[in-house]
């Protein structure tokens, strides 16, 4: 495959265009509504490029972001989750007292969006708010609080900009989906 030829079977769904403008106002949305210290709290591996873009852009709207990153359990090689969250990284430190932006790349069924939620509450900070480039609200098991989302999304299965089917397709700078 060239490298500029489509990879088979992802059919464009977001461009990247789109997906810029979005993070952007993002950025200005969540500097509103929490203006002062923030840590992100990044989700590995498929938030790490939003939350680059996200660090941007809040940085844009006056924000000097902190960021901390946390590794989860997730789908392995297939398309649906096994519905059990596991911490498989170590856990930041520092984050008694901080108002937390936890930044993951899908809000789906909503248990790892909630586990994480907890364990932030659990380490002690004062705020914990959530950003979701993607919701799939018709999805969710786990009722969870996502304070800002960028696009809705049907039951489709989606890569690109980070999202990954079997590790594959991170690279694509714009969402797709996968057959
Ligand atoms: P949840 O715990 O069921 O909400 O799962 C959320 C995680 O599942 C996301 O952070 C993604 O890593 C993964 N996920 C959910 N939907 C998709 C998808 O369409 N493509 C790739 N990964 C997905
Ligand atoms: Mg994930």
């Amino acid at each position: 495959m060239s490298p500029s030829a489509l990879p088979g079977a992802v059919t464009p769904l977001i461009p990247a265009d789109a997906l810029a403008e979005r993070v952007a106002a993002m950025g200005r949305d969540i500097a509103a509504a929490m203006p002062g210290d923030v840590t992100m709290v990044a989700l590995l591996k498929g938030g790490f490029v939003f939350a680059a873009d996200l660090m941007r852009a809040l940085g844009a709207a006056g924000v000097d972001a902190r960021v901390e990153f946390i590794r989860l359990s997730s789908y392995g090689g297939g398309k649906e989750s096994s519905g059990t969250v596991v911490l498989v990284g170590p856990m930041p430190e520092g984050l008694k007292g901080r108002r937390v932006l936890i930044v993951d790349d899908i809000a789906d069924s909503g248990r790892t969006l909630s586990y994480v939620r907890q364990l932030m509450l659990d380490a002690g900070a004062v705020e914990v708010r959530i950003a979701a480039l993607l919701d799939k609200p018709s999805r969710r098991v786990i009722p969870v609080p996502v304070d800002f989302i960028g696009f809705s999304v049907e039951d489709v299965f989606v890569v690109g900009y980070g999202i990954d089917y079997a590790e594959g397709y991170r690279y694509l700078p714009f969402i797709g989906v996968v057959e």
